[in-house]
Parts: C-alpha cells; sequence; structure tokens
C-alpha cells in the first residue's frame, strides 16, 4: 500500500444536535469521524455494522464494544426514523453464559437479514477466539427485529462450518440471502437462511476483508479491504453482473492514500426515495482499546454510475432525505474560533503552536479550556500519525458535568478534521476542557505486527460555536 502524506482540510460547517434528557433536540445531519450519542446520551456503539429497514424504521446492529478489551460483549440494535438520531433498542444478541459466544470470545460484524419465506429475522457473524485462531460464521435468529436473538452456533454448508473470518450478507431482490467471506467467496443460503446451499462464488483475492455488496439496476459492485487489521487502508471494489461472476476489479473507489477517509467499510444501505436512491457508504474508523467511547463512524453517499463506485470528496456532514432518496451537505454557518485566541482559551502545560499553526501538546495532564456561551461546541484538531487521545468535560454554568468524552486525534496522514461535536444543550455558559491523556490506539495482529499510533499528540486547530 502506498503512503501518501497529503493535509486535507476540510472547511465544512454545520449543525447537528442530539436528544437529551434535558431538552428534546435531535441530529439533523450525518457527521462522520465523531463519537455519536444516542436517545439516551450514550455513546453509540455499533461497529462492523448493518442497517435493515422494517416497518418504515432504520435498524442499525453492531458490534457492542468495551474500553478496556476485545473480548465479545454482545451485539446492539439502535433505531432511527431519519438515519441521524439513534435511539437504543437493545443488546440483540448478549454475551452468552457459556460457548463459543460466552466470555472471552471475539464476535465482530453482526448482518441482520429478515427471511421472506419464515418472517424470521437471521442475524449472522464473525465467531472467534481473542487470538482469532477459531473461527467460523455463526447466526442467531429471532421473531422480533430488535431480538433477543438467539444463537444457534455455526452455519452449516454440506454439513460443516464455514471457517473464515471477516464476512457480511446481501439480499436480492428475489429475496435470496447470501453470506459474503473475506477474500471474496458468496455463499447462497437455504430458503430459511438457516443454512448454506451453495457456493456461488470462490474467492478473487487474499484478504479483501469486510466484504459488503450492493446491487444498482444489473449491475453488483463488491467492496472490501486490505488486511491491516484495525489499520485503516485504500479499499476497493469488484464489479460483475452475477454473483457468479465473472468480477472485474475496478480500483479504489476513494483517492489513493486517504485511506478510504481514514476507514474500513462494513456495509452499503441503498435509500431509495421517490426521487433517487442514495447509496451509504458505512465504514468504521477503529480506535484500540477505546473501541466503545473513540471508534467513530465513516458515513458517506456514493457516487455510483455504471461500473464506476467513488466518494470522492469527504463530506463531514450531510442531510439525507428518506422520503425523496436526495443527499446534500451540510453549509451552515457558525461561529469559529482560532487556536491562539486568548479571550476564549486558556491553555495550561507544554503547547505549542507548529508550522501547521495548531497548538499541540504530547505531555500527559496538558490542557485547555474554553469558556462559551452557546448551545454547540465542535473542535476541530489534526489527526496525525503521532496522534493520542483526549479526554474532554464540558461543564455548565453551575460547574455540572454534563458530558464527558474520548477522542482520538490519529490518523496515518495528517489532516485537519472534526475530532469532536458536543450533542445540542440548553443554552448556557459553558466551560469545556480537554486534556492530554498520554495512550494512544495500537493494535499487535497475530503475525506479531504493530499498527497504531506513534506518540501522544493532542491538538486544536479550532473551534465552532453554535449560538
Ligand atoms: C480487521 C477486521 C475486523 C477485526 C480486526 C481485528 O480489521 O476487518 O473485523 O477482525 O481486523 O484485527
Amino acid at each position: 500500500m502506498k503512503t501518501t502524506t497529503k493535509i486535507v482540510f476540510v472547511f465544512l460547517s454545520f449543525s447537528c444536535s442530539v436528544a437529551l434528557a434535558q431538552k428534546q433536540e435531535a441530529y439533523n445531519a450525518i457527521c462522520s469521524g465523531v463519537p455519536w450519542f444516542d436517545d439516551k446520551g450514550n455513546t453509540v456503539s455499533a461497529h462492523g455494522a448493518c442497517i435493515v429497514k422494517d416497518g418504515g424504521r432504520y435498524f442499525l446492529f453492531g458490534e457492542r464494544h468495551s474500553d478496556t478489551s476485545n473480548a465479545f460483549a454482545g451485539f446492539n440494535c439502535y433505531s432511527s426514523a431519519d438515519l441521524y438520531n439513534w435511539k437504543f433498542e437493545s443488546i440483540a444478541l448478549p454475551v452468552q453464559a457459556t460457548g463459543k459466544l460466552g466470555p472471552n470470545r471475539v464476535g465482530e460484524r453482526p448482518k441482520v437479514m429478515k427471511c421472506p419465506g419464515t418472517g424470521e429475522y437471521l442475524m449472522y457473524m464473525h465467531v472467534d477466539t481473542t487470538g482469532y485462531t477459531d473461527q467460523f460464521v455463526g447466526y442467531a435468529t429471532s421473531k422480533n427485529i430488535t431480538g433477543p436473538y438467539g444463537f444457534k452456533g455455526p452455519l452449516l454448508f454440506n454439513g460443516k462450518p464455514v471457517k473464515k473470518w471477516d464476512m457480511g450478507t446481501f439480499q436480492d431482490n428475489d429475496g435470496s440471502g447470501y453470506v459474503l467471506l473475506h477474500g471474496g467467496d458468496i455463499y447462497r443460503l437455504s430458503d430459511d437462511y438457516k443454512s448454506i446451499n451453495e457456493q456461488v462464488n470462490r474467492a478473487m483475492e487474499r484478504g479483501f476483508e469486510s466484504p459488503a455488496i450492493f446491487r444498482k439496476d444489473s449491475l453488483y459492485y463488491f467492496l472490501g479491504s486490505n488486511l491491516t487489521g484495525w489499520e485503516r487502508n485504500d479499499n476497493y471494489y469488484f464489479t460483475a453482473a452475477s454473483l457468479k461472476g465473472p468480477w472485474t476489479k475496478r480500483g479504489l473507489f476513494c483517492s489513493e492514500g486517504t485511506l478510504t477517509w481514514n476507514s474500513q467499510t462494513t456495509f452499503v444501505l441503498p435509500i431509495a426515495g421517490s426521487k433517487r436512491t442514495t447509496h451509504l457508504f458505512m465504514g468504521d474508523r477503529w480506535s484500540f482499546p477505546y473501541q466503545a467511547s473513540a471508534a467513530t463512524y465513516v458515513w458517506q453517499p456514493l457516487t455510483v454510475s455504471d461500473t464506476s463506485l467513488s466518494i470522492p470528496t469527504y463530506v463531514e456532514a450531510w442531510r439525507i432525505n428518506t422520503a425523496t432518496g436526495a443527499a446534500s451537505p451540510v453549509t451552515a454557518g457558525k461561529k469559529t474560533i482560532g487556536n491562539t485566541d486568548k479571550q476564549f482559551i486558556t491553555y495550561s502545560g507544554n503547547w505549542q503552536q507548529d508550522t501547521l499553526l495548531v497548538s499541540s501538546a504530547d505531555e500527559k495532564g496538558a490542557f485547555f479550556t474554553v469558556k462559551f456561551t452557546g448551545s454547540q461546541i465542535g473542535l476541530y484538531g489534526l489527526a496525525r500519525p503521532d496522534g493520542g487521545y483526549a479526554r474532554i468535560v464540558l461543564q455548565n454554568g453551575k460547574g455540572k458535568t454534563v458530558l464527558s468524552s474520548m477522542v482520538d486525534m490519529y490518523c496515518l496522514y495528517p489532516v485537519s478534521t472534526l475530532t469532536f461535536l458536543s450533542p445540542v444543550l440548553v443554552k448556557d455558559k459553558y466551560t469545556l476542557s480537554l486534556s492530554v491523556a498520554g495512550e494512544h490506539w495500537y493494535w499487535v495482529e497475530k503475525s506479531g505486527r504493530r499498527s497504531g499510533s506513534k506518540g501522544n499528540v493532542v491538538s486544536l486547530d479550532k473551534i465552532t460555536i453554535s449560538e
């Protein structure tokens, strides 16, 4: 993989809000790369996700993570009417008392489909040990979309488990269900979706993880990543007129070196409206070990035209009209505060303004505070190869902590980007404190290769405030 060092500045400004107990507000855009908060004010934890539209609502299923270990912590289910505001529904599949999805196991990439023949909901997942040495595709069933799902064990093909790791699913227009595996294997499910009838495609590639297929008209698009663990890479795609292939490799769908806009594919959701269909690319920006609080989502509209597929620019915030299917970037303005503005910002510890004109520190405990009057605050930082975690605490005018969060300022290429966005709060005087955690994300693969950050640098480029 070619590593290109570049700086991509994004100057979009926008407005997002969230429903919290004290005030019923709502997100009004999809904002990538920042922690999202659900209807209870908790971080949305649903990675390796999929979305199912059912009864007019969107249901999001994903990995429920902790901030301390990679062990299976269950699969979460959220629901939404608009794809911005997520209501926590359930732990659709909790950690089992014992067995292959019991304590100290791995469960990843849950994918749910409704079986047209039986009306049952089927959930498929990658099951493994924490050392990734016992992988197979498992499945679970439920009469209700939100669960609870009953874990049934391995999905069988000719009586045997499918012993592969990264997986996805695809439901075709005729109701047939398919399971996709890393490398490019495609299996057609039986009529009740509880076993495999046929292998329809054999792997075309080594790697090709996080497989996702969608169909537009009579063409199928097959997306996946290179094999770099939780480090981001330039994902690519194939097209074919049939799931049986032949699949033609078409190359990258984001500019080379952007590492899929700093994410890994998990799913593509077609949003078919009265005017058009927008294809929602869903990607993960992993952050081990703080996967629950600091791993984020990169959800972007795909540009699809014949065999060409792309995310031409990174759209920080955009809207989707689920009735018409139309997508539009958000362009409303906000007040901006530069990182040297002493009227609002007080630094403590060793902060330096570097040649890129951002204020940076890597000393654990260094912090800054921002005092503002308004309802929402956003922070832009320079995410970089030696970026680390920052702890954020937001206090209201009475000194009560209304929010605390952890953000990750790592990216393999330097990029000034939105790293934090508060929910919309009651308009008040607030103080936000951001401190250097002195930690960074990293991961050691089973091959022994280490990926992740090389330092603990935290930075501030600018601040946005909504009155
Ligand atoms: C890849 C896979 C993930 C997970 C990690 C673990 O990123 O796509 O699902 O298994 O590796 O390293």
